[in-house]
């Protein structure tokens, strides 16, 4: 039922824990399943230097955090925000329909812990 990918970051998860004093922080919860997301940026310069997250939830979530933190890092804020759930679901190899909200809520803590970071800046 998961694509190679999927089980892949599933079980190695990249970028996991939490960043000390971190420049963002964003978390999410996903209504239809109550699990939560929580992703921490550091930034200079608008670039994202690192970037770690924490998932409460299902597999489908750990795997679709775990790519989107990999598909930011490195990457200038503007370009992080253009990170959609559909561009994390392809990165995957697709993910089971009943399973695609999950990258919705990768989608969204990225933008929330940029967000975030823009708040604590002045940058909005
Ligand atoms: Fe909660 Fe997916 S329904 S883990
Ligand atoms: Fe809850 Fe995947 S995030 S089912």
């Amino acid at each position: 039922m998961y694509s190679e990918k999927v089980m892949d970051h599933f079980t190695s998860p990249r970028n996991v824990g939490e960043i000390e004093n971190a420049d963002g922080i964003g978390e999410v919860g996903n209504a239809k399943c109550g699990d939560i997301m929580k992703i921490y940026l550091k930034i200079e310069n608008d670039i994202i230097k690192d970037v770690k997250f924490k998932t409460f939830g299902c597999g489908a979530a750990v795997a679709t955090s775990s790519i989107a933190t990999e598909m930011i890092k490195g990457k200038t804020i503007e370009e992080a925000l253009k990170l959609t759930n559909k561009a994390v679901v392809e990165a995957l190899d697709g993910l089971p329909p009943q399973k695609i909200h999950c990258s919705v809520l990768a989608e969204e803590a990225v933008k929330a812990a940029i967000e975030d970071y823009k708040k604590k800046h002045n940058k909005q």
